[in-house]
């Protein structure tokens, strides 16, 4: 279903996954986290990840399983200190000059993320035939961000000070990461992966011109590389808050599907992106969360808007952690009976 919906077929309903479908909303995904320690443990580990990547699959039937791992495992396998505490969020050791960057390196790049593709394997062949394997990793720009500002961030200033002060260094860490992300997406292509999304969450902070050259061109790049290689492998690109720059993402990267965040009216991406790009969306996970009268309108909103073409029904953005799985489930009947 999926796949048929990225190659430009018109499907009703249409696919349905949602990003962060595994997660911390549901009990059992609770369970099996507090087996595996903490959180990079259970990334690393192919039987629960395995395990955590086929919960919601089990609970709700989903097109498509994303597989269960994170975006900051490349900064982790490039030699960068990466922790995860709880309350907390990422934490890492930051980078901040071309002498921090040049104590980083591939070498280890492959080994360290073996369990992921040993994962993606197992869950490759657990699911079933019409059920895609999603592959994924951070884009460059919002990988940088979590490796120069040390992890979450609210004002993003060093990584934007450093990227306008000095460009050409900085360049050198989205160098290095386009290199890692790319090798890190085909060997999970290798693996088993149908599917890969390039999630660029904090596409949003950059301004026209930064965003042409930290988020347009090395997505354009990765993409460009693995379809060189695996030209039947489509890519969702996901610039989370990119406004009305998500036309130019959608027109210059080659991306095959642009998944669009919540804050865009569906009328524009009815006019302004739908005609010339398959488009992955859009309901606002708070929305979910709520659940009752006002999702029933968004869904049936979001349908009318965009499932007479090539449309896959997703979230804006991840699941809120405290979302009521009893509501996911009222999501799956609305996008698929009505
Ligand atoms: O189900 C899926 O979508 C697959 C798994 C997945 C996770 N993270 C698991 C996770 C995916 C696709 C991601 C992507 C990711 N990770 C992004 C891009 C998407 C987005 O949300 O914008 C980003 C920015 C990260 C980095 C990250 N990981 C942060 C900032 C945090 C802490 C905040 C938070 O949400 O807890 C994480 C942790 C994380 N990644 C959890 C999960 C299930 C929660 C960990 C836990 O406490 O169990």
């Amino acid at each position: 279903m999926l796949l048929r919906t990225l190659r430009g077929e018109i499907l009703n309903p249409p696919p349905l996954w949602l990003m962060r479908q595994a997660g911390r909303y549901l009990p059992e995904y609770m369970k099996t986290r507090e087996k595996a320690g903490n959180f990079l443990d259970l990334c690393y580990n192919p039987e629960l990840a395995t395990e955590v990547t086929l919960q919601p699959i089990k609970r709700y039937g989903f097109d498509a399983a994303i597989i269960f791992s994170d975006i900051l495992v490349i900064p982790d396998a490039l030699g960068q200190k990466v922790e995860f505490r709880h309350g907390v969020g990422p934490v890492l050791k930051p980078i901040r000059s071309e002498k921090d960057i040049r104590e980083l390196n591939h070498l280890r790049l492959e080994e360290s993320l073996n369990p992921v593709y040993e994962a993606i394997a197992q869950v490759r062949a657990k699911l079933s035939p019409g059920v895609s394997l999603i592959g994924f990793a951070g884009a460059p720009w919002t990988v940088a961000t979590y490796m120069v500002e040390g992890g979450s961030s609210k004002t993003f200033n060093n990584v934007k000070a450093w990227a306008t002060a000095d460009s050409r260094g900085f360049d050198e860490l989205i160098k290095l990461l386009k290199e890692a992300i790319t090798i890190h997406a085909m060997n999970q292509v290798v693996a088993g992966a149908e599917v890969i999304q390039l999630f660029d969450s904090w596409a949003g902070v950059l301004s026209p011109s930064e965003f042409d050259k930290w988020c347009i061109k090395p997505v354009k790049e990765i993409t460009a590389r693995i379809k060189n290689k695996y030209p039947d492998i489509p890519v969702i690109g996901f610039p989370k808050g990119c406004g009305v720059n998500y036309k130019h993402y959608a027109e210059k990267t080659g991306v095959d599907c642009v998944s669009i965040d919540y804050t865009v009216p569906l009328d524009w991406i009815d006019e302004a992106l739908q005609p010339g790009a398959v488009v992955q969306g859009n309901l606002d996970p708070y929305i979910l969360r709520q659940g009752g009268a006002r999702l029933v309108k968004e869904v049936q909103d979001i349908k009318g808007a965009l499932d007479q073409r090539p449309f896959v029904f997703n979230l804006g953005h991840g699941i809120l952690p405290d979302t009521d799985p009893s509501n996911v489930e009222e999501l799956v009947e609305l996008v698929r009976i009505g």
